[in-house]
């Protein structure tokens, strides 16, 4: 049993799931990272890691089910049993929602169901919100709207910047989603049907 993690990015929530994953023995391990972006930098980091990593470029396919489906093929055959979400900035569509449901968890960098969507922190400091912080949810159909399992304040200084506001966040990133998955594969928390 064996785990991916999704990222389109820069990858640090990766890293930390991967450290974590081994330093503290989970019962599946992160074998698998998946990209929708071939220029990810988080590429660098799974071969840095040792993590196998592939990259599934949407543009190549015919649809979203297509791209999906290709990606599902490759989850199957490697034995993949749970996804995370880490700064995967695509929705995932009915494939690979009806293929995990509820199997799969994202973190988002606000206090949901504020701030859904690109750019979390930039618009709590535009909105002029004292406190923000970060969601652990499980993943459904809509953008940043699934079930709620765990949340962090972050509090908004005077003079914050969205650079130093995005930092503050990813430190409480990088401590509350490892927790939460090591819960999960613990039988702590229990999805929304009560099922895997
Ligand atoms: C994180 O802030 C995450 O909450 C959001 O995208 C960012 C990804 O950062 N969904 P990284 O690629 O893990 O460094």
């Amino acid at each position: 049993m064996s785990i991916a993690v999704f990222a389109s990015g820069d990858g640090s929530n990766f890293e930390v799931l991967v450290e974590k994953s081994r330093r503290q023995g989970w019962p599946q391990s992160i074998t698998l990272l998946i990209t929708d972006r071939p220029e990810a930098p988080v590429l660098e980091r799974a071969q840095r890691l040792g993590v196998a990593a592939m990259a599934f470029r949407p543009s190549d396919y015919e649809n979203k089910a297509a791209y999906e489906e290709a990606i599902l093929a490759e989850l199957r055959k490697q034995g993949i049993q749970r996804i995370l979400l880490a700064g995967y900035m695509r929705i995932v569509g009915p494939v690979l929602l009806e293929a995990y449901r509820w199997r799969i968890l994202n973190i988002h960098p606000s206090l949901l169901p504020a701030f859904q969507g690109k750019d979390a922190p930039e618009q709590a400091l535009n909105y002029g919100v004292r406190w923000t912080g970060v969601t652990v949810h499980w993943v459904d159909q809509g953008i940043d709207t699934g079930p709620i399992i765990d949340q962090k304040p972050v509090l908004v200084e005077p003079g914050e910047t969205v650079d130093s506001l995005r930092k503050k966040i990813q430190f409480v990133e990088h401590n509350l989603y490892p927790m939460v998955v090591r819960k999960w594969l613990t039988g702590e928390i229990h999805s929304p049907e009560g099922k895997e």
